[in-house]
């Protein structure tokens, strides 16, 4: 009974009376038929372009408490703002406290907006994503479904970056060491989920933010602590869900009492949750095909976030290796309940856009984006279709001077203090910094971290004197900022 209801609601919901798509929706994760022969196994090397804070499961095991307990408390310091009882940003003042550690570096990159600026490549590929949203999706009136956000300013509360999120007070992904706080309440969104709360709250049931996110993390080819992100929401109610498949229509459900499964929110019904996430696929199926062509290999992979149940990353093959791409999923109903969404069931997603560049256009290095460069510029200058440009590097033909720096740490530090500070002083010729070791030795009990530093920059050659120069800076800096005992 369940399941030729099912099924018929499947094939009108999809648009096709497909027997054999309706079967894959119900039994495997990967839905589309057609594409599963171009889905590789699932082993392989995961590439992450960012670190995958918040599809970490909340720690509940003692011995990982202790780690969260020290990770949330980072340092107590400042850094740049340690002197001053009020910081100000976009013409506002907010009051320090022990969790400022935004630096005037970091604040420097807020209305940047690069993701607005007419021939960047990651406002090509904005265009053309939203571009797609508009032109696939309409309403009946004929005029777009999703709206588009791309302007809200990066300056959130932590109710909205996580506990309207669901994000749990004690979860990894709110260390003081992985964020940009402004202040206890107030900090930099690590998401542009952070929106999502609010749009749906005004009633929004289609919507698209865009914007620039900001994380501290390690410093290499593919990190940088300002990134941008495009977050996507689609809201179904009972008919939108339903309304094709007439004769059962009083029969099926969205909601009822039951249970949590791998595949399915407790007040979900089986047949609502697989028709939001075969939607939910298809969409961003769709979108990466339209994107890179339909040649590109992918595959899904079952995932973890706070706020969807279930949860997917979509991971693309390139290179040799599979890269995340995003990651997706149910909303969990209690995100839809509180914001006034109780009657629909809805997915998301967050997708990165430095990611989807690096890959499209054979960019090797995250700093290019922020080049001003024309023969960076240039490349993409006028571009009518993004498939047409083939980026060609001005990565400087000479390796990089690799500079070691040893020290002993206090009991309070952690990598993100080094790699923060480092940022804060580059110039841009840094290319990456590597923990290389990390021994406690074992009479004093100390730690001590070795650190490489490698310095490239994205064009010229550098000179012998500005490395050195930078890399005193930097040895002058870790000492007195971060209470380091140097070992040079
Ligand atoms: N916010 C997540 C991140 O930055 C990405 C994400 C995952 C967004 C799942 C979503 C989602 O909306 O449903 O890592």
């Amino acid at each position: 009974m369940f399941h030729k209801l099912f099924e018929r609601a499947a094939a009108h919901f999809i648009g096709k009376t497909s027997r054999s798509k309706v079967h894959l929706i119900r039994n495997v994760t990967n839905i589309c038929p057609t594409r599963c022969t171009r889905l590789l196994s699932t082993q392989g090397n995961l590439a992450h372009y960012h670190r995958p804070v918040f599809n970490t499961q909340r720690i509940t095991t003692a011995c990982n408490n202790v780690t969260v307990h020290a990770c949330l408390s980072g340092t107590s310091e400042k850094v740049d703002f340690k002197n001053q009882k009020n910081v100000v940003i976009q013409n506002q003042a907010y009051q320090t406290d022990e969790w400022t550690n935004v630096s005037p570096k970091i604040l420097s990159y807020l209305g940047k907006n690069l993701h607005l600026k007419k021939d960047h490549p990651l406002c090509l590929i904005k265009d053309s994503i939203v571009e797609h949203f508009y032109s696939k999706y309409m309403k009946s009136t004929r005029t777009p479904l999703f709206a588009v956000f791309d302007n809200f300013s990066p300056v959130v509360s932590t109710f909205q970056n996580f506990d309207s999120m669901l994000v749990r007070k004690d979860h990894v992904s709110r260390a003081k060491s992985d964020n940009y706080y402004i202040n206890e309440s107030t900090l930099l969104r690590a998401h542009t989920s952070a929106h999502e709360h609010d749009l749906l709250k005004s009633g929004l049931d289609a919507f698209i933010v865009v914007g620039d996110v900001y994380r501290r993390d390690t410093i290499d080819s593919s990190h940088f602590p300002v990134f941008h992100q495009i977050e996507g929401v689609r809201l179904f109610n009972k008919k939108q869900l339903f309304a094709k498949s007439q004769d059962s229509y009083n029969e099926l459900k969205i909601f009822e009492d039951g249970s949590l499964y791998t595949d399915k929110q407790a007040c979900h019904t089986l047949e609502a949750s697989k028709l939001v996430e075969m939607n939910l696929k298809q969409t961003l199926e769709d979108l990466v095909c339209d994107l890179f062509g339909k040649d590109v290999v992918y595959r899904w992979v079952d995932a973890y976030f706070p706020f969807t149940h279930p949860s997917f990353e979509m991971e693309i093959f390139f290179g040799g290796e599979w890269m995340e791409m995003l990651g997706c999923g149910i909303l969990q109903q209690e995100i839809l309940n509180t914001a006034g969404a109780k009657d629909s069931i809805g997915w998301a997603f967050g997708l990165g856009l430095e990611r989807l560049a690096m890959r499209l256009f054979n960019i090797p290095d995250i700093r290019y984006f922020w080049c001003q460069e024309d023969a960076f510029l240039s490349q993409f200058r006028g571009c009518k279709n993004i498939k047409d440009i083939n980026f060609k590097p001005m990565l400087s033909n000479q390796p990089p001077v690799v500079n070691d720096m040893s020290f002993w740490v206090p009991d309070e530090f952690c990598s993100n203090d080094f790699y923060d500070l480092v940022r804060s002083l580059d110039t841009g010729i840094i290319e990456s910094v590597i923990l290389k070791d990390s021994f406690v030795h074992p009479k004093t009990n100390k730690s001590s971290h070795c650190y490489s530093i490698f310095y490239r920059h994205t064009s010229r050659s550098l000179t012998k004197t500005e490395v050195n120069v930078l890399h005193n800076d930097i040895q002058t800096a870790v000492v007195t900022k971060l209470n380091v005992v140097g070992r040079w």
